[in-house]
């Protein structure tokens, strides 16, 4: 099976790309065909500042090798060494009704807040289905918040071939068991939200956000209900699942303060990432390795999309000079 995720390089990585995308990434790269990238192109619509957008996606990739993606399994690369991806959303954009992008929440989200809305942005979903159809992709593993646009990928790739024939085969998406995590506020962990708990971050300043994670004021006496605790929700990704149970137990007695369980959330946070942060300082030691294997990676998605693309060019009447 072809299984494909990629994860913009726009800003540091927290639990919630971990638990709810990378963990999966991983897991699968053990099973399957994985192409796994970094979406530099998707990082402009948010990051414009050359240097920045560099040195993100080399902490992207340091952060992906430090939490075990091994290179020799899974086809690793930067979307922008395949530049055929963005022809192909041209292409896609040629058959797609301009009704499908405006019901898309990404842009609907950054309209709400007051943001401003690039073409780029609002064309977000066209680049992320040509990543998808370019490599055949079959399994789609993502967080919950990427859903609807691997549904608005479904219909693309159905416009293509009800327009031109069957070409792309439809991609299934495929969510962990944490499909939203919550951040420290209660909401959904995101880095626009600034409730992040971030993966490789200082011992101490993690432990600072932890101890700020928002709880009622039920006293410490008194029972608490589990399901609607972030803590709670942060140590079931956590601890092992007997720990979990004995901690629900807990909740529902009553006797325990939201301070302990903070506590224990620390202790388990440095346990498991505590390794992870050494891995990636050493990675990010070694840039030309970092460069090699992405350079690696890029060259062998490029064969695979150039492949597809001669499909496409040939069934929409496209003549091209190239060999
Ligand atoms: P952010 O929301 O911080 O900008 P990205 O959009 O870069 O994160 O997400 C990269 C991957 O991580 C996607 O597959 C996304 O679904 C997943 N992801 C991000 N935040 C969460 C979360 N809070 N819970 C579950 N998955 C998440
Ligand atoms: N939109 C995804 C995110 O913000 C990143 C992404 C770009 C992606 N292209 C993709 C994910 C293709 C899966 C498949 O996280």
């Amino acid at each position: 099976m072809r299984v494909l995720s990629g994860i913009q390089s726009s800003g540091t990585l927290h639990l919630g790309n971990y638990y709810g995308a990378m963990r999966q990434h991983l897991e699968l790269q053990h099973e399957h065909d994985c192409f796994y990238f970094i979406a530099n192109y998707h990082s402009l619509t948010t990051i414009q500042d050359g240097s920045r957008l560099r040195e993100l996606t080399f902490h992207v990739a340091a952060s992906y090798l430090a939490l075990g993606l091994d290179p020799a399994r899974v086809t690793f690369f930067r979307q922008s060494d395949v530049p055929e991806v963005t022809e192909l959303a041209w292409i896609l954009a040629t058959v797609t009704g301009k009704g499908l992008l405006d019901r898309a929440h990404s842009f609907k989200d950054k309209v709400a807040r007051g943001l401003p809305v690039s073409m780029g942005l609002y064309c977000y979903p066209l680049l992320m289905a040509a990543d998808i159809l370019i490599y055949r992709s079959q399994i789609v593993p993502v967080g919950q918040d990427q859903l609807q646009h691997i549904e608005m990928t479904q219909d693309m790739a159905q416009y293509f071939n009800n327009t031109y024939g069957q070409v792309f085969i439809r991609p299934e998406p495929r969510l962990s068991e944490a499909p939203v995590v919550p951040g420290i506020d209660g909401q959904k962990m995101s880095k626009s939200y600034g409730n992040t708990i971030d993966l490789f971050a200082d011992p101490q300043v993690v432990c600072k956000r932890i101890m700020s994670i928002k709880t009622d004021s039920t006293p410490v006496e008194a029972p608490k209900d589990p399901t609607r605790c972030t803590v709670f929700a942060l140590l079931k990704l956590l601890a092992s699942p007997e720990e979990v149970q004995e901690w629900e137990v807990r909740y529902r007695a009553g006797g325990m303060g939201y301070g302990e369980a903070k506590a224990r959330l620390a202790d388990l946070y440095e346990q498991t990432f505590g390794p992870y942060r050494e891995a990636y300082g050493r990675w990010l030691a070694r840039p030309d390795d970092v460069e090699d294997i992405l350079r690696t990676g890029g060259r062998r998605a490029r064969v695979v999309a150039q492949e597809v693309m001669d499909e496409v060019r040939s069934a929409c009447g496209i003549v091209t000079a190239r060999a």
